[in-house]
């Protein structure tokens, strides 16, 4: 798709907490990097038990993070999600759902690791965010 590496994306990607501490050159290369891929409303996008190969950074729209059939988050533009199977590299932890169309830049996990693997900042935002959402109460069947 010729949008990714264009100015909309890198402009997002400008206004995302996570890359704050890239310089704009960098930034440039994830935006020309990363693949967009669009889903329709109701798409499925990462299938819970699933290899993990891809992080993804929601563009526009809202991503909803469902476990046992319950939502347990649900992620819009500027958030992420996509990263727990890519660090500890098993099956992926969740189901992804489109809720309403729904745009993202969706990084290789070779491309993920290249890019931020000497981020330390970038790395520790991640992982802040991952250990959050690791202590993050599981939905229980009555509710
Ligand atoms: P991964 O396991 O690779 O694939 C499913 C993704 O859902 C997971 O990475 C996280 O990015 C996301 N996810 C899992 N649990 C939560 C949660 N409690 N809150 C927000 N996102 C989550």
């Amino acid at each position: 798709m010729p949008g990714s590496g264009d100015s909309t994306v890198l402009r997002m990607l400008g206004s995302v907490p996570l890359f704050s501490s890239l310089s704009e050159r960098q930034r440039k290369t994830l935006a020309e990097t990363g693949k967009e891929r669009s889903y329709a409303a109701g798409a499925s996008i990462v299938k819970r038990g699933d290899k993990g190969v891809g992080f993804y950074l929601v563009l526009d729209g809202k991503a909803d993070v469902r476990k046992d059939n319950k939502s347990v988050a649900a992620l819009g533009p500027g958030q992420f999600f996509g990263e727990m199977a890519l660090f500890d590299e098993q099956p992926r932890t969740a189901d992804v759902v489109a809720e309403i169309p729904t745009r993202c830049l969706v990084l290789s996990s070779w491309e993920f690791w290249g890019a931020l693997s000497k981020e330390p900042e970038v790395l520790r935002s991640l992982m802040q965010e991952m250990v959050r959402r690791l202590r993050a109460p599981v939905p229980t069947l009555s509710e």
